[in-house]
């Protein structure tokens, strides 16, 4: 069924040549094997990396930053696919290092931080210690969560009344689903569920594109404001979180199997594959116009890592062609002469792709981004085991 499946993509779709998630995975290795020599694992965590560099920029264990859980879940992912030990070790050793961010309560950003971490770790090794960082980790997020507004607090106001949150915050609520299925308290599963019905009604527009940010009124309740921090305009589709909402609400169908919840999962993820340009990576904004003012207008293909492993998850779950089609043409790109981090002899990063932005703002794009890479090993992984 799936084979035949299979080959009518294979037919069907210009960019899709022979993909194999093992040869990816392969290279993964290859890259991630030379990166680990520069990596003081367990001290220093990897972030951004720049194409002509030998090493990656880095960040330490323990921060509120939200990308140190990823080097530890690709090496996690690494070990699964291997069986290898060697990966297992150094995966133990950069998960646990990052023990101490269970409390930390000034970010919402630990749900990307311990799911990558000891999330991974948890699924594969069924450590109980694990098992207790996450459920804790899961109530220090609960701690930021107002149930007049329904939602978790993103970022910190210091004018009063202010309650911020972003539509990136669909990606923490796995920690609050997965706490709650390893505590059994459900005010951590009821919290989850709020902010996913917020996010929808709030977030969402009518074509499923999203405002990043909403400020709510945290004593009434009320919407204050909708605009964007990091995208191009406030009426704009930022497309880095578009990613994230193809992934989080996915994976909130995952621990609920609610219909209206796979609605939006689906109503984002066509967003996002009949709105990126033919080779499925998106422009960093999908409304950045295209004209003398903005000369170079760089994509996003971390965005498209990250919109990928939800989109294969929603092909499992709906058995639809459209998500395995829009999976596999974004995979096949990023694999291809224009993205992958060893397409020019001048590139030097040990990375699997390129042209990553976390910021067009702050000037941060055309470089590998470790959540980029941990998308790609997480999505191939999943593909190979469908
Ligand atoms: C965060 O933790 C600190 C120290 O444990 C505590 O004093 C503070 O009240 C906590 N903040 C929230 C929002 O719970
Ligand atoms: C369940 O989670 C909520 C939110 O973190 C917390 O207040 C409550 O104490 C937890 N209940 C138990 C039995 O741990
Ligand atoms: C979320 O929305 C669904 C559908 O409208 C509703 O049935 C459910 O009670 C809501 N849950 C919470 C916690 O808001
Ligand atoms: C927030 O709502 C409260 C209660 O309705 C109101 O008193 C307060 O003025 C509002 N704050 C702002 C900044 O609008
Ligand atoms: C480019 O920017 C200038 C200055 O802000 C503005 O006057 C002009 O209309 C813009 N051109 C286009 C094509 O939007
Ligand atoms: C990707 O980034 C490199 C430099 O990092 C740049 O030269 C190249 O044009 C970018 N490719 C695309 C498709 O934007």
């Amino acid at each position: 069924m799936f084979i035949n499946k299979l080959l009518l993509v294979l037919i069907i779709s210009p960019f899709v040549a022979a993909l194999t998630g093992k040869e990816l995975l392969d290279f993964a290795v290859k890259q991630y094997t030379k990166a680990v020599h520069e990596i003081k694992t367990g001290v220093r965590c990897p972030s951004i990396g720049r194409p002509t560099a030998t090493a990656w920029d880095t960040l330490p264990v323990v921060t509120s930053d939200f990308r140190v859980g990823f080097y530890p879940g690709i090496l996690w992912y690494l070990y699964e696919y291997t069986n290898d030990k060697t990966w297992k070790e150094l995966a133990i050793t950069a998960t646990e290092a990052e023990a101490d961010i269970q409390y930390i309560n000034r970010t919402h950003d630990i749900g990307f931080d311990i799911m990558g971490s000891f999330g991974n770790g948890y699924r594969l090794t069924k450590n109980e210690k694990y098992s207790k960082v996450i459920v804790t980790a899961a109530n220090t997020l609960a701690t930021r969560f107002n149930p007049k507004v329904g939602c978790t607090r993103s970022w910190n106001s210091k004018k009063p009344d202010q309650f911020i949150v972003i539509a990136d915050n669909m990606m923490n609520l796995e920690l609050l689903f997965e706490g709650s299925r390893l505590s059994g308290n459900k005010t951590l599963y009821d919290m989850a569920v709020s902010h996913t019905n917020v996010t929808i009604r709030e977030h969402l527009r009518a074509d499923y594109s999203h405002y990043q940010v909403v400020m709510f009124n945290e004593t009434s309740g009320h919407v204050m404001k909708k605009y964007t921090v990091d995208g191009y305009a406030d009426h704009s589709c930022w497309s880095q979180a578009q990613g994230w909402l193809v992934s989080g609400l996915t994976t909130a169908y995952r621990y609920t199997r609610a219909e209206y919840i796979l609605r939006a999962a689906e109503g984002v993820a066509k967003y996002f594959i009949d709105k990126s340009p033919a080779d499925g990576i998106p422009y960093w904004d999908y409304d950045v116009p295209h004209d003398s003012n903005h000369t170079y207008i760089p994509r996003d293909s971390s965005a498209a890592a990250t919109a990928a492993s939800g989109l294969i998850e929603l092909y499992e779950f709906t058995k639809n062609d459209k998500y395995l089609i829009g999976f596999k043409r974004i995979m096949e790109s990023l694999n291809g002469d224009r993205y992958r981090a060893d397409a020019k002899p001048e590139y030097k990063i040990p990375a699997l792709f390129l042209n990553g932005t976390t910021s067009f703002k702050k000037s941060i794009y055309d470089t590998a981004m470790i959540f980029g890479d941990y998308y790609y090993v997480k999505s191939f992984k999943y593909y190979l085991d469908l």
